[in-house]
């Protein structure tokens, strides 16, 4: 039996969800895994919660349901600890990063990361800001180009949920050329729009979908794109082996499609999503985020208002879609227990 520490950086929908995961599928984990993950600290905005011997996970799931920080947590609580300190100074495995993004500086999550991979330990991140700003110095410091030895750098939750996009373009679609990737990859303006295509206002659209927990802290990120553009991003570098920063992609949002126009796009049999495309010229792909009507034969323009996908087209796999449906950041969670057991694998 192998038994990891997890540091829970950002205790939000994304992390709470990882715990409620953490709990429902414990027995599972040690009979099929051989894994037992015991979380050793967690911070929030507030302050943290450090026990070297574990966590009460079911109390800090309530102190959370209450309104308290983990901070507040009798015996185990540390005001004013944050997560970059707690990530340089204590002893864990793993550093599960699911704080805001942020896409000015990408803090906390970004020194945070370059904590924990600088002192040798694994990082699994849910959160893209680091990646859409900074993916060569972290990817520098862990161990995706293959180098021996390095702590592993894991973020298969920062693309499409529970979708495993990252893995399928780098591990299956291995010795294929990319000539064009095109993909919904944002859960909340694809909700918004399919929900002003049934009459729904874009404010009722989106106040649904920060009822589901699937809007970004700042959801502006979701709907001017973004949240699209940081997963092109980290697909780029990831995937295409593109370096790649977030500035470079040609963004454009959701807000100022109206109803009307929708509408208009169904009743000649299309239908507009907020496409993400990615394009061989020959030489480069170019990269952009942009409102696109699609024909209803194509594979984006079938997904509902719960479904992310990505469709590959390479030079000798023709064409593979893949879907997710997803109405909770439950499989968002999932994801990153994916790659925690990824990690914890021998
Ligand atoms: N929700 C989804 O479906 C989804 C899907 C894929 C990826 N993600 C990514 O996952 C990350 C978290 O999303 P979420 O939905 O869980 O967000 P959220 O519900 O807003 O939670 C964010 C968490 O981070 C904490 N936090 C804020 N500033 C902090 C700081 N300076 N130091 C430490 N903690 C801080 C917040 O503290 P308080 O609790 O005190 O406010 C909260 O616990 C984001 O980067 C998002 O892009 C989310």
């Amino acid at each position: 039996m192998s038994s990891l520490r997890l540091l829970l950086a950002g205790f939000g929908n994304v992390n709470r969800s990882l715990v409620k995961i953490l709990l429902s599928q414990a027995a599972l984990l040690r009979a099929r895994h051989g894994v037992a993950f015991t979380v050793v600290g967690v911070a929030d905005s507030r302050g943290a919660a450090v026990a070297p011997e574990g966590l009460p996970l079911e109390a800090l799931l309530a102190a959370k349901a209450a309104g308290r920080g983990v901070d507040a947590l009798p015996g185990v609580g540390r005001p004013g600890l944050d997560a970059i300190q707690l990530a340089r100074e204590l002893d864990y495995d793993l550093l599960m990063e699911a704080t805001p993004v942020n896409l000015k500086t990408g803090q906390p999550g970004l020194d945070a990361c370059l904590a924990a991979l600088g002192r040798g330990r694994h990082a699994v991140l849910a959160n893209k800001g680091p990646l859409a700003l900074a993916f060569e110095r972290l990817a520098a410091l862990g161990d995706l180009d293959g180098r021996p030895g390095r702590p592993q750098l894991r973020f298969s939750a920062c693309v499409g949920g529970a979708m495993p996009t990252v893995n399928v373009g780098r591990r299956d679609l291995a010795g294929a050329r990319i000539l064009r990737i095109e993909a919904i990859l944002n859960g909340t303006s694809q909700g918004i729009l399919r929900m002003m295509e049934q009459g729904v206002s874009y404010a009722e659209a989106l106040a649904e979908m920060q009822r589901r927990g699937l809007a970004e802290t700042d959801p502006s990120l979701d709907v001017e794109g973004w949240d699209a553009a940081n997963k092109l991003t980290i697909i780029a570098n990831a995937v295409l082996r593109r370096p790649t920063t977030v500035r470079e992609i040609d963004v454009q949002g959701v807000t100022a499609l109206t109803a009307g126009e929708l509408q208009a796009a169904m009743a000649r049999g299309e239908k507009i999503v907020l496409r993400c495309l990615a394009e061989w010229t020959g030489q480069d792909y170019t990269l952009s985020v942009r409102p696109t009507s699609l024909p209803l034969s194509h594979p984006l323009a079938r997904m509902n208002g719960d479904e992310m996908g990505i469709v590959f087209e390479t030079d000798i796999t023709a064409r593979q879609t893949l879907t997710t449906r997803e109405t909770d950041p439950i499989p968002t969670a999932s994801a990153m227990l994916r790659d925690a057991l990824d990690i914890a694998a021998p």
